[in-house]
């Protein structure tokens, strides 16, 4: 039966050699293939490449000059590339024992199942290799709160956040998977109809070099979960309100130090303007940055939509005051609010963010469709 084992890298030279070596004890019985993904800033092609031509085993790379979707998005290339009825997917720095593959694909065989994960929470298996106690905790948050949020997808499944799995390359279809950060298994559970079988594993300590995990990835896992959830909307729904509520309490706080209510709605909406900009940029539409226009250009978009927007409103809410009499924060809050509104249907209809977002050139058709499903 022929094997893709799939592993992402990204500055792992170090490690290399043992892996291939590890891997190539471990699959003698199979008709394996090691691909890597590559990402690296550092020699770690250069050492593939020289561990690859002694190996057993055929060992391919692709490396990335434009690494888009990270480590997932790393992952999913590998797999689109795979030419094996199974792909194991691992990482590079032997955290993951390659003496389970073996194991893995043994379960494929006897439990009839599409997807077979490496988990840390059964009996038998341990995150003992993370490193330290916060990461601990964070990780079994996680595992918690996601399990709660999919607990039909993800009832055979006690640890979705694991990088260690093998999956039936027929059962996946690559097209509806929008990698970001770190949590693949995570989108492949959730967007594909698949069985799932577990082996539980010891999580071993990093081998060399350090990890890629931090803050931004802890970000990008919960926008991932509410896009999983609800949609891409969600994301920038979430911090369009949040931005709202925090502007209106800016502009409260303008008046109240005594400048005049139309002054501080325009304070109010350049604010608005630029920090929505910048969030929306890093958190939620993050991944679609690379083939889209210049930041410059999605700005100008950005800046040309939301400033008639703001104007419109802002000549709303003095016609409002001046004739009614009504109180200037709360009035402008309820035309936020219709504005967000508005904004929300044009949006669904692929309207402003994805005009500023859209890309541009070749890659047309493949980011239509992953935007089109939602
Ligand atoms: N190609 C590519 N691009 N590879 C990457 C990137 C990237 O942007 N970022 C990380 N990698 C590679 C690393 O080189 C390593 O082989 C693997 O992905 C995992 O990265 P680590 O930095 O070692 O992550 P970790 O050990 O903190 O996290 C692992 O365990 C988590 C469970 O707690 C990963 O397997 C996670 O997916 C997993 O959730
Ligand atoms: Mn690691």
């Amino acid at each position: 039966m022929k094997v893709s084992i799939v592993i992402p890298t990204y500055n792992e030279a170090p490690n290399i050699a043992e892996l291939v070596a590890r891997i190539s004890d471990a699959t003698t019985n199979y008709d394996a293939e090691i691909i890597f993904v590559d990402d690296s800033s550092d020699d770690t092609p250069q050492v593939i490449v020289h561990v690859g031509n002694t190996a057993r085993l055929p060992v391919r790379i692709i490396h990335r000059s434009t690494p888009i979707g990270g480590l997932a998005g790393a992952v999913l290339a590998g797999i689109a590339a795979s030419g094996g009825k199974w792909c194991i997917v691992m990482d590079g720095d032997l955290q993951h024992p390659p003496e389970m593959i073996p194991i893995l694909l043994a379960a494929a065989a006897s439990e009839h199942a599409d997807v077979v994960v490496a988990s840390r929470n059964l009996d038998g298996g341990s995150s003992g290799g993370l490193a330290g106690i916060s990461r601990h905790i964070v990780s079994n948050a996680a595992n918690l709160l996601t399990r709660a949020m999919f607990p039909v997808r993800l009832q055979n499944c006690t640890d979705p956040m694991t990088g260690f799995f093998a999956v039936r390359r027929a059962t996946i279809d690559v097209s509806v998977l929008q990698p970001r950060g770190f949590k693949i298994l995570l989108e492949i559970l959730v967007r594909n109809t698949v069985t799932v079988a577990e082996e539980p594993f010891v999580f071993g300590e990093r081998q060399a070099g350090v990890s890629k995990a931090d803050f931004r990835q802890g970000v990008r896992f919960v926008t991932q979960l509410a896009a999983l959830r609800f949609g891409r909307v969600s994301g920038f729904a979430t911090i369009g309100a949040a931005g709202a509520v925090a502007n209106l309490i800016i502009m409260a706080g303008l008046q109240a130090l005594g400048v005049w209510y139309i002054a501080a709605a325009i304070i109010f909406a350049a604010v608005t303007i630029v920090g929505n900009f910048l969030l929306q940029e890093r958190f939620v539409f993050r991944d679609l940055r690379g083939p889209a226009a210049s930041g410059y250009i999605r700005f100008a978009r950005f800046f040309a939509f939301n400033g008639i927007e703001a104007t419109v409103r802002t000549a709303v809410l003095w016609a409002v005051v001046a004739t009614a009499a009504l109180p200037e924060i709360a009035t402008q809050a309820v035309l936020i609010g219709i504005g967000f509104i508005l904004r929300f249907v044009h949006h669904s209809q692929r309207g402003t963010s994805m005009a500023v977002w859209s890309p541009r050139g070749p890659h047309k058709s493949l980011h239509a469709k992953s935007l089109g499903r939602e």
